[in-house]
């Protein structure tokens, strides 16, 4: 033991590790088999959880099988109707007793997380288990409240949930809680390296009497998890991990019925500007990329800093850094534990490895002699943008620092990125704050702060970083099924036969063109196809490229107040009266009155589809806005070739975005005589394309197309199959529909429209601070 004077001349820390007794008696007392119908099973092959502090085993948990996830699913279907018929109120009093059990309970789960997961025992105790028991209470609230506030909406059924190793307990709440407030019963399959803390919640699922089947929880590697994507018995999928994981996920289910969310990774930009509070923003990169080893989806893990500032912010960064802590997870005094295992550790050492060989300079804190998987923190300096520790996600307490001199290239750093999942803006100047989270491509903005959550802020990704919120009102309607369409499957139609465009000679060319960028445009294939009474362009996927990049340079029209977009649809409302008789001859007067109403509807919204504050635990106001994705594709109808058209077309530019839309392949004419009445509304060139032809053909382009952010397919189920498949690879949000709508009726301008035309961007902005 020091001396008081010794102790005070070198300021060194104390141990002051966490007991592990009580949880320790927890894991000796207990055979860990998965948690299915109320109770645990036994007997089935099992793997080790290690403490990757010191590589030694806590426990064996159970390797889960396909038998063991049917089992789970059938006993989640079994208790589905009763769960659903439960009032909100008798749901609430379950989420509420779990919460307060949870609660009880803190310490030990703090100490298990702690152990199972290396992260240190500050930020299991202070942030991880605080925030999973609000998730709780919050949803319990949302229990209550779910039958007046979401009317229309019922639960999806049975969810199948899949979480990583990072928030293991907090994961699971984010998934369980909203999930059982909205009357579903789960199979949560938590990640092998962390499975400890979800079945200590198993324990609490008894405690609190919640009716058998509930809850589920099936322990296991990625061959439980994969099992349990497959399961014809799943509505719902729900996954957070790796970009990888997700697109084999949106794969395995773009055949079928189920709904999935996914939350990725991302490469989170953390841009700080001369004028900011450079101590409270090194401050912040420390919350940013070396709270929980940096093992977070959404950590700042790209520092963009001005240039006039970046030698003072760097030099101070460095000096930041080397206060650090890394050791002992458990000791409380401990800023950076262990990263997660081995393989960790190794993937982040040989990403910068990779990272100095192309030339970034590394800085970083002297290695920790511990048994563990230990890393410590670094800072990569003198990179470019290419550099692969600016592209991968390290998911290590690593961060890159690149400068730059203008806001605009703030900007366009930030947004060079496959992802887009979340960004920090330091600077104290209001304008600056707010003019950057509006450019920047990311779910959740942090100004003068960073990795905040609440159970009631919306989390979640744009771009390849997923798609879904977790959280608040917009969490909720994630576990819920609006009504849907009730007409009958659509049918596929067969791919048009090509014919030479009738332009040779002195014949005069009677086919009809594509719209592209506010002009009339040959097909590029020089063929077209016959439709009822005329001759129709035959597109491709050059003509979709072509008017995705017109959609691309309209990009003003996403700026454009809703006021002034409505102006154009009132407009364009008003100019298709004025030729009704032509569109009557066409596809009828119902029709035609219809389309005009509808016109006029999706106007009216263009101002008034609002995002929201949401009220959250620290002083922000949290703005939930509702932003376009910018260029969509829309699959419009087979059926009802006007009215179909402009109900599916208008809600998406209203919002905001600009479009490529394939009309009816068999009576595209409608849509094409609107060119006129569009060019004639001041809708600006590029906010509407249309491009005919084979419907299959060309959903697969704008499906596949990376400058294609969202797609619409009102089309047969193997088109909505295809689509959603060949999404994969970017990631893009698909809403498929193969039922019919009633588009005269209410089914036909229903909300879903507006839910599905914009992505929540939740900026949080100190409020009374
Ligand atoms: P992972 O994505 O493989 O694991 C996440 C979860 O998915 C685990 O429960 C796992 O068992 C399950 N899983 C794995 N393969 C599956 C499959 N085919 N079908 C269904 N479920 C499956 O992540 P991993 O390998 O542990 O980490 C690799 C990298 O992924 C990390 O270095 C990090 O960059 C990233 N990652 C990102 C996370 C995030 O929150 N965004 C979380 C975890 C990892």
């Amino acid at each position: 033991m020091p001396t008081v004077t010794e102790a005070l001349n070198t300021m060194d820390y104390g141990p002051a590790p966490e007991s592990t007794g009580h949880a320790m008696d927890w894991l000796k007392s207990r055979e860990f088999g998965h948690f299915i119908n109320g109770k645990f099973t036994t007997g089935s092959e099992t793997f080790a959880s290690i403490n990757p502090a010191n590589g030694e085993e806590l426990a064996q948990v159970a390797q889960g099988t396909a038998a063991d996830i049917d089992a789970a699913v059938k006993a989640a279907r079994k208790a589905a109707s009763s769960w659903a018929a439960l009032s909100g109120h008798q749901r609430a009093r379950h989420l509420y007793a779990l919460a307060r059990l949870m609660q009880k309970r803190e310490r030990l789960f703090a100490v298990l997380e702690t152990l199972d997961n290396g992260k240190p025992i500050r930020e299991s105790r202070d942030i991880d288990v605080p925030l999973a028991v609000r998730h709780f209470y919050h949803h319990a609230g949302w229990a209550e409240l779910a039958e007046v506030e979401f009317p229309d909406h019922r639960p999806h059924g049975v969810c199948g949930q899949i979480i990583p190793w990072n928030f293991p307990l907090l994961m699971l709440s984010w998934k369980i809680a909203p999930a059982l407030a909205a009357g579903n019963t789960v199979v949560l399959k938590p990640a092998e390296q962390t499975p400890l803390t979800a079945l200590l919640f198993a324990e609490l699922c008894i405690e609190a009497g919640l009716p058998k089947g509930v809850v589920n929880i099936v322990t296991g590697d990625g061959t439980a998890g994969a099992a349990l994507v497959e399961h014809a018995g799943v509505d719902k999928i729900a996954f957070t991990g790796s970009t990888e994981v997700g697109r084999k996920i949106r794969h395995a289910t773009a055949g079928t019925e189920k709904a999935l969310t996914l939350e990725l990774g991302g490469k989170s930009p953390f841009i700080v500007f001369a004028e900011a509070d450079l101590d409270a923003a090194v401050e912040g990169v420390v919350d940013a990329i070396w709270f929980n080893q940096g093992e977070v989806c959404c950590a700042g893990s790209r520092i963009l800093v001005q240039e006039s500032v970046s030698e003072q912010f760097t030099n101070r960064l460095k000096a930041r850094m080397k206060t650090l802590r890394v050791g002992d997870p458990l000791d409380k005094s401990t800023d950076i534990g262990a990263v997660v295992d081995q393989i960790q550790r190794q993937r982040i050492c040989s990403i910068v490895d990779d990272a100095v060989a192309q030339g970034a300079v590394l800085h970083q804190t002297p290695a920790y002699e511990g048994k563990g998987s230990f890393v410590s923190p670094g800072l990569l300096t003198g990179l470019g943008a290419a550099n692969i520790a600016n592209s991968e996600e390290i998911f290590g307490p690593i961060v890159t620092l690149m400068t730059f001199r203008t806001p605009n290239e703030a900007v366009e750093l930030a947004n060079n990125t496959r992802y887009g999942l979340a960004a920090s803006i330091w600077t104290e100047n209001i304008t600056t704050a707010l003019d950057i989270a509006a450019q920047v491509k990311a779910g959740i903005v942090w100004v003068n702060g960073t990795n905040m959550f609440d159970a009631n802020a919306p989390f979640g990704g744009m771009r390849e970083s997923g798609f879904g919120r977790e959280g608040a009102r917009e969490g909720m309607l994630a576990y819920l099924a609006p009504a849907a369409p009730k007409g009958a499957a659509r049918k596929a139609v067969d791919a048009p036969s090509a014919q030479p465009d009738a332009n040779s000679g002195d014949a005069i060319d009677r086919t009809r063109k594509l719209y592209i960028g506010g002009a009339q445009k040959r097909a590029d294939s020089g063929y077209s196809y016959a439709v009822a009474g005329a001759q129709v362009p035959l597109g491709n996927r050059k003509d979709i490229r072509n008017a995705v990049e017109a959609a691309d340079k309209a990009g003003k029209w996403s700026g454009v107040t809703g006021h002034n977009r409505a102006q154009v649809l009132y407009f364009l409302a008003e100019n298709m009266s004025a030729r009704a008789a032509e569109f009557a001859k066409q596809v009828g007067e119902a029709e035609t009155q219809a389309a005009i109403a509808r016109a006029f509807y999706w106007a009216a919204w263009a101002d008034k589809f609002d995002g929201r504050v949401h009220s959250t635990q620290s002083a922000h106001v949290t703005l939930a806005m509702k932003e376009p994705f910018g260029v969509m594709g829309v699959i419009c109808p087979e059926e009802a070739p006007l009215l179909g058209f402009v109900s599916t077309i208008l809600p998406a530019i209203a919002m905001g975005n600009r479009v490529i839309a394939v009309p009816s392949q068999a009576n595209p004419l409608p849509a094409l005589d609107l060119y006129q009445v569009l060019d004639t509304s001041d809708m600006p060139g590029g906010v509407v394309n249309i491009v005919t032809g084979p419907r299959a053909e060309l959903a697969e382009t704008l499906a596949k197309h990376d400058g294609v952010a969202a797609l619409w397919a009102f089309a047969d189920p193997a088109i909505c199959e295809a689509a959603k498949a060949q999404s994969a690879g970017n990631l893009k949000p698909v809403w498929a529909e193969s039922q019919q709508r009633d588009w005269q009726g209410a089914e036909g301008q229903s909300q879903d429209f507006l839910h599905h035309a914009v992505q929540i961007k939740t900026i949080w902005v100190p409020y009374g601070a």
